[in-house]
């Protein structure tokens, strides 16, 4: 049942106020974070852990990108985030301190779950963020977190992936508070965060009005970049993704301050290229830096798609289109700035009379190697 929308995807997108609400819901105690499943494996576990892998294929894996910066701000461990399929192929160092993440939405990913056993089989602590209830990977691993998404049916992902964020977001205050690596302030403002998400997240899905009438003028648009700083440059990422999955559009995600080494010299007079700009005010080097990033690519001839927190008009002499989100802390961006992507690439997809549900060549679900 699609709810009165045209797609799965799009009453998905409209979901992820619930779904992010109802991955938190129960996981704040008394204004701390607190996962019951992660409390079972044992502080004392948790307070060895040295280093953290996170594994996962697609949008999974940009929502374990945006992960990694939190849980290295909150838990002080080093994390690094490996594609499942390419896991295994390295001789993987893998030690008592390592903890591996899985990120799946469906659980069955195939790549996913061979990445999962070899760690198994080596001795590794497992913990599975999952969104379908026991599925194979949460089973297998020594601790389940579940996201609350509900079921998601469109094979581009979406509230998944929202929710996924969220659930990593809730590892990394769990681990920094067993650690005690998480200052009061900061768990204060990120708990605060956490409390205003869920109507922030209503607000940027009202995006979606704006975001068509961009889509329509660009029905025709062959190329489309996208540019991202610090979480902002694996949003970028999953922006490029649903646009090639479901638009069939060439699109790619760059980190901003890689710009000048190379991508520039793709911008030619009318190329789109969104930016994700970060707070200015929490936020203020990295957000100069984009700004600069906007004029470099705008005297180029871009047509640039700036996507700002409300009240910032540092951008407006420079960009074609504003996009606004509701003020957050620069971790949380990702969690508002993805929506108008999502909403931009399920409208060209809709422009251009393509399923927006079923795209060609692809599976909810690849459960195969
Ligand atoms: C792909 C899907 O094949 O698998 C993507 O098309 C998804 O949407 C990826 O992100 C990973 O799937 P899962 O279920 O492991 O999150």
């Amino acid at each position: 049942d699609k709810g009165g929308w045209s797609s799965f995807m799009a009453k998905e997108i409209t979901e992820q106020p619930d779904a992010v609400g109802n991955t938190i819901r129960g996981r704040v105690v008394d204004g701390a974070v607190e996962i019951p499943e992660l409390t079972e494996l044992g502080d004392d576990r948790l307070r060895e852990i040295d280093r953290i892998i996170i594994i996962a294929c697609g949008t999974a894996s940009y929502a374990g990108m945006i992960g990694a910066y939190a849980i290295e701000q909150w838990a002080r461990i080093p994390v690094e985030v490996q594609l499942s399929h390419e896991f295994r192929y390295r001789d993987p160092i893998l030690t008592d301190g390592t903890l591996l993440i899985s990120v799946s939405q469906s659980g069955e990913t195939m790549d996913t779950l061979m990445a999962v056993k070899y760690a198994i089989e080596r001795g590794v602590t497992t913990v599975s963020v999952c969104n379908t209830q026991s599925a194979t990977i949460p089973r297998e691993s020594d601790a389940a977190v579940y996201t609350h998404a509900g079921p998601e049916v469109a094979v581009a992902s979406t509230k998944a992936f929202v929710a996924q964020i969220t659930a990593l977001y809730l590892i990394g205050l769990h681990l920094g508070r067993v650690r005690g690596t998480l200052a009061a302030d900061a768990q204060a403002s990120a708990v605060a965060a956490l409390d205003a998400l869920p109507a922030q997240v209503a607000e940027a899905v009202d995006t979606h009005e704006q975001i068509a009438q961009l889509a329509h003028w660009m029905a025709d648009t062959r190329s489309v970049l996208f540019l991202g700083r610090h979480v902002g440059y694996p949003t970028a990422l999953e922006g490029a993704l649903k646009l090639k999955e479901i638009a069939y559009i060439h699109a790619e995600g760059f980190a901003a301050g890689e710009l000048k080494h190379g991508p520039i010299a793709l911008i030619d007079h009318g190329q789109p290229v969104f930016v994700l700009v970060p707070s200015p005010r929490t936020a203020p080097v990295m957000h100069s830096k984009v700004v600069s990033n906007i004029q470099e690519i705008r005297a180029r001839g871009a047509r640039v798609i700036a996507i700002v927190e409300k009240g910032d008009t540092s951008v407006l002499p420079y960009a074609d289109d504003v996009i606004r989100i509701p003020l957050t802390d620069t971790l949380f961006e990702p969690l508002l700035q993805v929506i108008p992507l999502q909403w931009f690439a399920l409208e060209l997809s809709t422009a251009k009379g393509l399923d927006v549900d079923q795209p060609r060549n692809l599976a909810k679900s690849v459960t195969v190697e």
